[in-house]
């Protein structure tokens, strides 16, 4: 834009104008700058290239010329400080939006754990017994032979032990003492004799707690896995305590419905022992393939603990009589949820943990 002495007036209003219209559409600071250097950059700004035209108008006509030509360079100042408060504002807001939370969105889900099926079922199985008097308690996974078989009336050197396939830590201590080798425990029962040596009866304990065997994995076997080990001694305890305790968790467990079956069968220290089985309740007894078209399912071992046992740990096998059990807690697990393979359990798939 050139300036010419005459009409300076009318120049400066078109200048005002045009300057007034650009500084509304300036959005940031970089626009506002690039702004002021056209309208009021000293020497090649546009009003103050107006204002050096002053000197050639006549000078009847300066002084309002000048006058003029000053109101708008005020007029232009203000409105360009005004302008630079209404960007700095709306910036500080908009930094500010962004920085925040924006407290009326609906919050993200935290995602949650949950327990592992074995932990949920070891809890129910426990809080069963413990609704009877059962007190919970836990031992080593890292035992001694003279726990996990010895006072179990398994002595050394006995077949009774090939029942248990067992990961040995360390045999060559043997003869240290009598508490023989180190081993990955086989069962819950080494807590029989540890209870009965710490306390003196009545007992009433549930132990829960990872076992060990030296054993190919299958659809029903893990090499470690989860027992829960049950012991009473009193004075005057009968195989009908047994029978009338186990059956009162099947109830809990699996349903009122459910019919309990007894079988003979043989565990170094219990005389005489059992194999518990419940009617299946997939079928109702009618065989199917979950209870191997037999009707019934196996659940745990159990009997009444062993005269020797009793003396071994120091107890008058005459005074005192007791029952014991062992249940596989994934084995209860499969049976109520209907999971046909216990290597589900530990294969850390959330697929699987998902739905307990
Ligand atoms: C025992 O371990 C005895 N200690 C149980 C016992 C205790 C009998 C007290 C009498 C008195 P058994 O080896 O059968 O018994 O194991 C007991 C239960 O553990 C089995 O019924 C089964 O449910 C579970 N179990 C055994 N081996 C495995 C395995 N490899 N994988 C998963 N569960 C197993």
């Amino acid at each position: 834009m050139e300036f010419t002495p005459e009409n300076l007036i009318e120049q400066l209003n078109v200048l005002k104008e045009t300057a007034t219209a650009e500084l509304t559409s300036t959005a940031t600071t970089t626009d506002l700058e690039a702004w002021r250097v056209t309208y009021l950059g000293r020497g090649e700004g546009l009003l103050p290239k107006a204002i050096k035209i002053l000197p050639l108008i006549p000078h009847e006509d300066r002084k309002a010329t000048g006058g003029f030509a000053n109101k708008v360079k005020t007029l232009l100042e203000s409105k360009y400080s005004q302008q630079s408060m209404v960007i700095q504002n709306e910036s500080s807001i908009k930094n500010n939006r962004q920085d925040s939370i924006d407290i009326s969105l609906p919050g993200r889900p935290v995602r949650k754990g949950r327990l592992h099926p074995t932990t949920q079922i070891i809890r129910e199985v426990c809080s069963a017994f413990e609704s009877m008097g059962f007190q919970t308690l836990e031992g080593p996974e890292v035992e001694w032979e003279l726990f996990n078989f010895g006072l179990l009336n398994i002595p050394k050197d006995h077949p009774a032990r090939d029942m248990w396939n067992t990961i040995w830590i360390d045999r060559m201590t043997d003869n240290l003492d009598d508490r023989g080798g180190m081993l990955l425990r086989t069962h819950t029962s080494p807590m029989q004799a540890r209870t009965m040596l710490k306390v003196q009866p009545p007992i009433r304990v549930v132990v829960p707690g990872r076992c060990y065997r030296y054993e190919a994995t299958d659809a029903t076997h893990e090499w470690h896995f989860f027992q829960i080990e049950g012991l009473v001694v009193d004075e005057g305890i009968t195989f009908s305590d047994l029978k009338g305790t186990l059956y009162e968790f099947a109830r809990q467990i699996f349903g009122s419905k459910r019919k309990v079956r007894f079988r003979c069968d043989y565990f170094p220290f219990v005389e005489p022992g059992v194999e518990m089985a419940i009617d299946c309740f997939a079928c109702d007894g009618r065989g199917c393939r979950i209870c191997k078209h037999t009707g019934w399912i196996e659940i745990m071992g159990a009997g009444m603990v062993h005269p020797k046992v009793l003396e071994m740990v120091g107890y008058d096998p005459n005074r005192y009589t007791g029952f014991a059990f062992g249940l596989g807690a994934e084995r209860i697990a499969m049976l109520k949820y209907g999971i046909d393979d216990i290597r589900f359990f530990y294969d850390n798939d959330l697929r699987f943990l998902k739905q307990f």
